[in-house]
């Protein structure tokens, strides 16, 4: 089987290839920019861009709308976090938290499939943002983001490590599960 991934962001892709890849998937990634609306949930960014995707192109296609939610910020960046990490950046976010004391944060990822109908897939994992960037890997904020129960950063981990326990890993989880059961 062959999935279309519509994105312009190369790490996502790169998950998505791992995640599928033992399970006989292959992940074709197509780079076309859709809008991203602003709007208060993840959830209504990545159905807008999916329905005026599919009012253009032939699917099935699948995309992912993630973000950044730090406790101490009331949940910014959140929906605006590839607008902020493009803006702000890691060191603007560290910044912003100097001196605070509550790093919890989460990250949060809409995985959304589009058959002829919007179906939509989501994952969470908890951690906090670190005092200093750690590692190599990854994308975006993976350096300052350390899950719980880990004494390393998103970007000090392996992708299959990272997709194990992170929200978009658990999305691409339920994504797939759902694809098992529905396309027998
Ligand atoms: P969007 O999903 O394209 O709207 O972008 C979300 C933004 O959140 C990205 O540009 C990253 O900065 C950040 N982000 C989303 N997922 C991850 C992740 O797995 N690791 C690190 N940063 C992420």
């Amino acid at each position: 089987m062959r999935l279309t991934f519509v994105t312009s962001n190369p790490g996502k892709v790169e998950e998505a290839r791992k995640y599928f890849k033992p399970l006989g998937v292959e992940v074709h990634q197509l780079h076309i920019e859709y809008p991203e609306i602003q709007a208060d949930t993840l959830e209504e960014v990545a159905e807008y861009g999916l329905e005026w995707l599919a009012e253009r192109f032939e699917g099935p296609f699948f995309l992912d709308d993630s973000g950044l939610f730090i406790e101490a910020l009331n949940g910014f960046p959140g929906v605006y976090s590839a607008y902020v990490y493009k803006t702000l950046g890691i060191g603007g976010i560290l910044k912003l938290l100097k001196g605070e004391a509550n790093r919890r944060a989460h990250f949060r990822s809409v995985v959304a499939y589009w058959d002829g109908e919007v179906h939509l897939f989501t994952g969470k994992v908890e951690g906090m943002i670190t005092e200093e960037p750690r590692g190599a890997g990854g994308f975006g904020f993976d350096p300052v983001f350390m899950p719980d129960g880990f004494d390393r950063t998103f970007a000090e981990m392996t992708t299959e490590e990272k997709n194990r326990i992170s929200h978009r890993g658990r999305a691409l989880k339920a994504f797939a599960e759902w694809l098992k059961e529905n396309l027998k």
